[in-house]
């Protein structure tokens, strides 16, 4: 078996990407915790992001766990795709967190979902991820 990329999430109080990324069947790991997001991912790696509005001037979406987390270049190195929880009603910001982090690191959204996401929606993440697990394993992959 090729080894299972790690997801790396962030998740509020709500906790709704955290449900989903426990029903993945791999390896993840919740950038709210001190250490965890103090730390470098020691290979490839996969970003988990909800979108948060902040309707201050700049609008930033992107959560602080997830701006500290890729400070660091290694880990800005070793991602090698996005994935994103939004919610529509919030219109040209859907998923605008995943997707200004996709656009500026030139790394692929590899998946995205509403809210908590449906059952669908984990299995399809799931296959997404093994496929990519296998590519990485072939060398398929910049960052294997
Ligand atoms: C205050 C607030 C702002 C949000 N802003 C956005 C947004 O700009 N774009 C978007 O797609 N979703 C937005 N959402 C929806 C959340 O990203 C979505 O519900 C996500 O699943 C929350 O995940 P969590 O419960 O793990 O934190 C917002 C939700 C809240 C409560």
């Amino acid at each position: 078996m090729s080894r299972q990329t790690p997801v790396y999430y962030y998740s509020s109080a709500s906790g709704l990407v955290r449900s989903f990324a426990e029903r993945l069947d791999r390896p993840v790991l919740d950038l709210s915790v001190r250490d965890v997001r103090q730390s470098e991912a020691d290979g490839p790696w996969v970003l988990l992001t909800p979108s948060y509005k902040t309707g201050n001037e700049a609008n930033d979406t992107i959560p602080e766990a997830v701006r500290r987390f890729l400070r660091s270049p290694v880990n800005r190195r070793r991602m090698v795709g996005v994935m994103g929880s939004g919610n529509r009603n919030f219109g040209r910001y859907y998923q605008h967190a995943a997707r200004d982090i996709a656009a500026r690191s030139g790394r692929p959204v590899l998946f995205e979902f509403e809210i908590a996401g449906t059952p669908w929606d984990v299995e399809e993440c799931r296959r997404v991820l093994e496929d990519l697990d296998v590519a990485l394993a072939a060398g398929h992959h910049p960052a294997a």
